[in-house]
């Protein structure tokens, strides 16, 4: 009996300890699928002023509406709206790259630009060519059909482009360059051109602001520039300039310019370029500001900003995704059919993703290189800012606002203060006659100005209100 008892103990143990190891792996395995999950759509911690939870500031001018529907939390959140057209095509080439069910091609982030190009390409068709999809495509707008129609193409061939390595003042340089001023223009614009070129926009050795009469540390950095362009249609414009910008690139070797028609929804095409070309050409800049041809930029200002960062102690981590500007949270979609930005809901669904503001923006060299390899797996959307917004998400990194930032220009009466130019990073938008006075201005008020500091939200009027996830 006691024998037959002993037995029985030995083949329960036998049998249940498999069991209780098997059930215990289980619960593991659950628990970290849930987690990697999560992690995918979780934003870094690298954020310095805004982290996820406060993540919910609204730019003023963009959306009074404070009941924000939620921030997709996880990775499938993402995919809610399957029946747009542009949400289609990306999730087929997000589930390609999926961690959970193809780790491996997660992983591998080096493919030729042939394979990203076959996949996008592949992805394409294959949803155009859906009987449901083709009924709608007929439907969508004019511009929006044009866009479609070339979408799938970004191998457009290079003009012009930058004598030297990178940007004008690409010289003997001791230090690498800190700066590279990425500035997107049109052929027509030559006179918004000219004023960056004698003003925000010089090239070489530029100081960084000075905080005082004594302050005998020069502290400065090498700028470079460079200008982007598309083309324009010389049968539409009724003449042909492309020889005036072959003349101006010859004299200022500033110019790069690309073979596409410089539309509003091209501008995408613009920064997916400027990253490849930067990628090849510029890997030792630090810094790219990326802004428009209207914007009013205080450089001293920008170069100490830049410079503060890098001596931060945890740059060396968080310059892989540094991107600081005017950010706007949580943004909808606009449905109004007049607007420059309108997107029916049959292209894209949602809301778009945490980004920052297209009038001028910074981030580091790093996060150009990553942005570039992770643009080759998104399709391009016809709004430039939120793509960069799309790609970031992707790269689970996340924009920084600054409130020295301002692509919505001056709140209130602020403009009116006699500082008020030394304390911002950027303002949009100013013509090139108002950015040539202002640039003398800022000069003559210097020592009146010397001690004060960049704007920060907490001197703002109106505040903006982080408005809690719901
Ligand atoms: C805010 O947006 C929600 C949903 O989009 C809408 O129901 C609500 O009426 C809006 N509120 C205001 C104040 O516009
Ligand atoms: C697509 O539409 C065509 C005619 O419009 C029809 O003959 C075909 O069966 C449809 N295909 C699918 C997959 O529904
Ligand atoms: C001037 O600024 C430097 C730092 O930039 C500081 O070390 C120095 O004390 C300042 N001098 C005066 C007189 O404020
Ligand atoms: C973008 O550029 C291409 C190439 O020039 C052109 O065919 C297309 O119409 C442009 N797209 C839009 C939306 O203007
Ligand atoms: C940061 O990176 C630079 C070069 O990129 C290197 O020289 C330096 O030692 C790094 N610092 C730390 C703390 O890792
Ligand atoms: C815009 O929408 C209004 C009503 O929603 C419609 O009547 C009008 O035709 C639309 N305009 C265009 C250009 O689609």
């Amino acid at each position: 009996m006691a024998r037959c008892h002993c037995r029985l103990r030995r083949v329960l143990i036998c049998v249940c300890t498999p069991c209780i190891i098997l059930a215990l792996l289980c619960v593991y395995v659950t628990v970290m699928v849930f987690t990697t999950l999560n992690n995918t759509a979780t934003p870094g911690a690298g954020g310095q002023v805004y982290t996820r939870d406060t993540a919910h500031f609204v730019a003023p001018g963009t959306c009074n509406n404070e009941s924000f529907a939620p921030y997709p939390k996880t990775f499938w959140g993402f995919h809610t709206h399957k029946d747009a057209f542009w949400n289609q095509l990306q999730l087929s080439i997000d589930r390609s790259f999926n961690p959970i069910l193809r780790p491996k091609s997660f992983k591998r982030g080096h493919e030729t630009s042939t394979f990203y190009g076959s996949l996008l390409r592949q992805s394409f068709s294959e949803v155009k060519d859906m009987n449901s999809t083709s009924k709608k495509f007929k439907n969508l707008p004019q511009q929006i059909q044009d866009f479609v129609n070339h979408m799938h193409k970004r191998d457009y061939p290079i003009l012009h482009q930058p004598v030297g390595v990178c940007g004008a003042g690409a010289k003997v340089e001791k230090k690498p360059p800190l700066l590279l001023l990425a500035i997107k223009t049109t052929e027509l614009n030559f006179k918004n051109r000219q004023a960056i070129r004698k003003t925000w926009g010089q090239a070489g050795w530029i100081a960084g602001r000075k905080r005082n009469s004594s302050s005998a540390e020069e502290s400065g950095g090498y700028v470079r520039r460079v200008f982007l362009l598309g083309k324009e249609d010389p049968e539409e414009l009724g003449v042909d300039v492309s020889k005036l910008i072959q003349m101006e690139s010859e004299q200022y070797g500033d110019i790069l310019q690309w073979d596409f028609k410089d539309t509003f929804f091209n501008l995408t095409l613009k920064d997916v370029l400027f990253w490849s070309w930067f990628s090849r050409f510029c890997h030792q800049t630090q810094f790219v500001f990326k802004g428009d041809d209207d914007v009013f930029v205080n450089i001293p200002n920008m170069i100490t900003f830049l410079e503060d960062q890098l001596k931060m102690p945890q740059a060396n981590k968080t310059m892989k995704e540094f991107m600081v500007g005017e950010v706007i949270g949580a943004a909808i979609p606009s449905r109004a059919n007049q607007s420059k930005y309108f997107i029916p809901d049959s292209f894209y669904k949602g809301l778009y993703p945490m980004y920052a503001g297209g009038g001028g923006v910074v981030y580091s060299g790093l996060l150009a290189k990553r942005l570039h390899i992770i643009s080759k797996r998104v399709h391009l959307f016809p709004i430039d800012d939120v793509y960069v917004g799309m790609c970031m998400v992707r790269l689970n990194a996340y924009p920084v606002h600054h409130p020295a930032f301002l692509t919505f220009d001056f709140p209130g009466k602020e403009e009116r203060e006699t500082c008020a130019y030394h304390r911002i990073l950027l303002v949009h938008k100013r013509s090139p006659k108002q950015v040539v006075s202002l640039w003398a201005t800022v000069k003559n008020t210097q020592t009146q100005c010397w001690s004060v500091p960049l704007r920060d939200g907490n001197r703002q009027k109106s505040k903006p209100k982080p408005t809690v996830p719901q």
